[in-house]
């Protein structure tokens, strides 16, 4: 191969990738289906918590991402960690959507450090959606989660 084809080679590869994502999220699941898919990934083996997060953003992909926890409890990361470093990854930095569930039978919350990564890039009116094992969701808005956020405003 000639040297001078691999860079549009890799252009074409990264543009298949964004457009599979796109006609795979308006096709197939809603997020929540997405991130309980996703769960099983989960590594928890100290908690035996296992946690799926999905996160939308305006492309209309999908970024996914489960908890990983470390035999130094704590160096463990959250979920929405997971999947807020894969939207990064992914070239973006617009969330529009967000589901997370977690091996409770009440709807998973976001822990208070996750809802503070959202609201980053999460405008307050934002939906969460927290799945169970039991079955029951609970949809709330990242400015319910976080009253009174810190958010780059405070920066400027
Ligand atoms: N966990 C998450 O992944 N996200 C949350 O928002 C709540 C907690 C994980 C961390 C740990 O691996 C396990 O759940 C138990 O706390």
């Amino acid at each position: 191969m000639h040297l001078s084809t691999r860079p549009r080679n890799l252009d074409q590869a990264l543009k298949n990738v964004t457009k599979y994502r796109q006609i795979r999220s308006r096709f197939a699941m809603t997020l929540l289906e997405d991130a309980t898919k996703i769960r099983e990934m989960a590594y928890a083996p100290y908690s035996n918590f296992k946690v799926g997060a999905a996160i939308r953003t305006p492309s209309g992909a999908v970024f996914t991402g489960v908890n990983v926890e470390n035999a130094a409890y704590p160096e463990g990361t959250c979920a929405e960690a997971g999947a807020i470093a894969a939207m990064i990854a992914g070239g973006e930095t617009v969330i529009t959507e967000v589901a997370v569930i977690g091996s409770s039978q009440e709807p998973t919350p976001p822990c208070g450090g996750c809802r503070q990564k959202l609201r980053e890039f999460a405008d307050p009116s934002v939906k969460v959606t927290m799945g169970s094992m039991s079955g029951k969701v609970l949809t709330m808005t990242v400015e319910q989660l976080l009253p009174g956020a810190f958010t780059p405003d405070y920066m400027e």
